[in-house]
């Protein structure tokens, strides 16, 4: 590959685009290393593994940066000591080198790796959900005897009062185009209600309160003319509108309440919660998404709060901050419930990255203001929170993500004291080989 400038390379006699390069580039090996170098120090309370899942494609090609394989990279930290795993995840997508159909088990399992009720389950909303184990060994395809037909979002949500797990599956041609799961603590699946929607959009995530699921109804749609050219099925069509559907989270569709909003589109909520009859979201929105075609990502997300007024009837919606950036997440034990705290990563501005920025924000959801953690030559990765165990604080904890060094070509599982979030990682553990940018991951404490 030559690199003439910054976002033009070729290879061959074809372009090579922006998201197989530098560390959006595949890595090659599976790799099982312990006693990973450290500078700073690995609490030692931190006692578990951390796994991310990301696009890896298998034969270093792949026409979409999310259309690579699912790879997922797994740091263990235990007594203060880490050690790396990195395995594929072994889906038919995978032995076909990386070709894919719509087939629910032709997943390339590469969005999200989520645990409930002691299973690990890989995502990618276009497909099923498959599971791994803790060594990252795959062990199948899971459709819950049949219960889940079709599509399983990557963005499911774990309750923490609850410990159910809130779920749905969208399909871009009707005429289903949603349904909604609900599983309980146990893991079995005990709601599935179809959900009615005028049109096939994507809907990428979702947002839970104590009491309700809302819905975000947004118009990045389907667009036949588009699949029938091969490519990538999704269009900006603003003139669709937008909404938000709000329903009881053991409810059905003739209980969602439907609320216009302005067009444009959330790939991630922050945080959500009730109050009486209002409730708040809080998210990483954008003024539209894939403008300019599905591998369109010019337009960044910044945050804003959507208020649902229920006995009103009315939605305000308030920017509340300028910066760009997505990947939020909150303290796990504190999802669908009231938090003044939610971290996000910024997003890249350059041509040969327009993806992950060299800042992690500690935002109050309430001033819209942040904390920054600044990371230098370091860039990237969703940040993930780990509980201090015992802590009660919404932010005693820990961030971790997954850096990479631009200037030393080198990736970092970065550890930020979140209470010291301007403050230097307490520890920069590095992996045994480069671990390029990805998508979503969790903290999964041993036990
Ligand atoms: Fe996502």
């Amino acid at each position: 590959m030559t690199t003439t400038e910054a976002g033009t390379a070729t290879e061959g006699a074809r372009e090579v685009p922006w998201h197989l390069q530098g560390n959006f580039a595949p890595v090659e090996h599976e790799l099982d290393v312990a006693d990973l170098q450290v500078e700073g120090e690995i609490p030692v309370e931190i006692d578990g593994q951390y796994m991310r899942n990301g696009f890896n494609p298998v034969t270093g090609w792949s026409d979409h940066w999310f259309f690579g394989n699912g790879m997922v990279h797994a740091v263990d930290l235990r007594d203060g000591r880490a050690s790396y795993r990195n395995r594929y995840v072994q889906t038919p997508a995978l032995e076909q080198g990386g070709a894919m159909s719509m087939s629910p088990a032709d997943s390339p399992a590469n969005t999200n790796v989520v645990r409930h009720a002691g299973r690990i389950f890989v995502l990618e909303e276009a497909h099923g959900a498959y599971e791994i184990d803790h060594g990252l060994h795959t062990l199948g395809m899971e459709d819950w005897d049949g219960g889940v037909v079709g599509a399983f979002t990557a963005h499911p949500k774990l309750c923490p009062t609850t410990g159910e797990m809130l779920a749905f599956g969208y399909n871009v041609v009707g005429p289903e185009f949603l349904r909604y799961y609900r599983f309980d603590p146990s893991g079995a699946l005990v709601q599935s209600e179809p959900i009615t929607l005028p049109r096939g959009v994507m809907m990428h995530d979702f947002n839970i309160t104590a009491n309700h699921v809302i819905w975000m109804d947004l118009p990045v749609c389907f667009d036949l003319d588009l699949a029938v050219k091969g490519e990538a099925p999704f269009g900006w069509t603003p003139d669709n509108g937008a909404r938000l559907g709000v329903m009881p989270r053991t409810g059905s569709d003739a209980d969602v309440r439907w609320f216009e909003i302005e067009p444009g589109y959330v790939f991630h909520p922050v945080n959500s919660h009730e109050e009486g009859d209002t409730i708040v979201l809080t998210v990483c929105r954008a003024e539209h998404a894939m403008a300019g075609g599905f591998d369109d990502i010019s337009a960044k997300a910044t945050l804003w709060r959507w208020t649902v007024d229920l006995a009103a009837g009315t939605v305000t919606e308030t920017q509340l901050d300028d910066r760009k950036s997505d990947f939020a997440r909150v303290n796990d034990a504190l999802v669908g419930l009231p938090t003044n705290i939610g971290y996000t990563m910024q997003l890249g501005t350059t041509p040969d990255n327009p993806s992950m920025g060299n800042e992690v924000y500690k935002y109050d959801l309430t001033t819209g203001q942040p904390e920054v953690h600044q990371m230098g030559s370091v860039c990237g990765g969703e940040p993930v929170f780990i509980p201090r165990p015992g802590g009660t604080a919404d932010d005693d904890g820990w961030i971790v993500l997954f850096g990479y060094d631009t200037a030393e070509d080198r990736s970092e599982l970065r550890i930020i004291d979140a209470r010291d979030f301007t403050g230097a990682p307490v520890a920069r553990v590095f992996t045994p080989q480069r671990v390029p940018y990805g998508a979503h991951g969790n903290w999964m404490p041993r036990g």
